[in-house]
């Protein structure tokens, strides 16, 4: 489903230096899969999954998804691939000056849909992510948790078939990162949809992803199934991890 394959990114700080971000990852992430990426801050995971959709420009490497060559396509053909894939952020990126429904129909507006469609949808949607009840509330009247369901439903408006996820859980209480992550299950379940989730906390690997990659200094430094992975964790990275997370 996305194949990823020696991905470099190089930035270059105020002095003209050049950071590696990404050295050479290479990844294969397969149809409905809940993929984790976990890493220490700094380690390159926004970058990565920046990267795959292209909101970073790869320096170097190639970013196939479905058989297509993402990081071929031109500005046109990349905004419709675009429609594929949603992203959802930490901070939930919503836009404050617009009412929960706004949110939602913010995209479908943009793909010009009639009055009458983007009124279903957003309906559905509201549904779907509970917050019927929450329709014409600001983003600043919600809650953490309401806000990102927000933000998922409109990540969700145009039927992607990807799911990309930078921290969405990490500005949220246990409980909430709980629902949060059921409802991400759900829509893997339902949709069929592919997740990839960019998180350092090794609860939320734990909890909903099938396979997992840990990115250090810009490489992926292990990889495998979750259940391996803690079973049998072989980098120092992973092992503290884990052990954090046994605290
Ligand atoms: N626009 C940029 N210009 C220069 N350097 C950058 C830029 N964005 C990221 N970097 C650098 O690239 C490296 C990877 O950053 P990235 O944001 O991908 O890390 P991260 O794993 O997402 O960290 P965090 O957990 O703190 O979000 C860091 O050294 C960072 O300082
Ligand atoms: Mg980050």
């Amino acid at each position: 489903m996305i194949h990823v394959e020696n991905l470099s990114k190089v930035y270059k700080n105020n002095n003209n230096e050049k950071i590696y971000a990404l050295n050479s990852i290479n990844l294969e992430i397969n149809k409905g899969e809940i993929f984790g990426i976990i890493g220490l801050s700094g380690a390159g995971k926004s970058t990565l999954i920046r990267c795959l959709n292209r909101l970073e420009e790869p320096t170097t490497g190639k970013v196939i998804m479905d058989n297509i060559e993402v990081t071929k396509l031109n500005k046109n053909d990349l905004r419709k691939k675009r429609k594929e894939i949603g992203m959802i952020f930490q901070h939930f990126n919503l836009l404050s000056s617009k009412t929960v429904y706004e949110n939602i129909a913010f995209p479908l507006e943009l793909e010009k849909l009639s009055k009458d469609e983007i009124d279903k949808r957003v309906n559905t949607l509201l549904k779907y992510v509970e917050l019927e009840d929450k329709k014409h509330a600001y983003p600043s009247q919600l809650s953490g948790g309401q806000k990102q369901r927000v933000a998922i439903a409109r990540a969700l408006a145009n039927n992607p078939k990807i799911l990309l996820s930078d921290e969405g859980t990490s500005a949220l209480d246990p409980k909430t990162t709980k629902s949060i992550l059921e409802l991400l299950c759900k829509i893997r379940d339902e949709f069929g949809l592919t997740i990839v989730l960019i998180t350092h906390q090794m609860e939320v690997i734990k909890d909903i992803c099938d396979r997992v990659a840990i990115i250090e200094d810009g490489k992926i430094i292990e990889e495998n199934t979750v259940k391996e992975i803690f079973a049998n964790p072989k980098t120092k990275t992973l092992q503290e991890f884990i052990r954090l997370e046994v605290i």
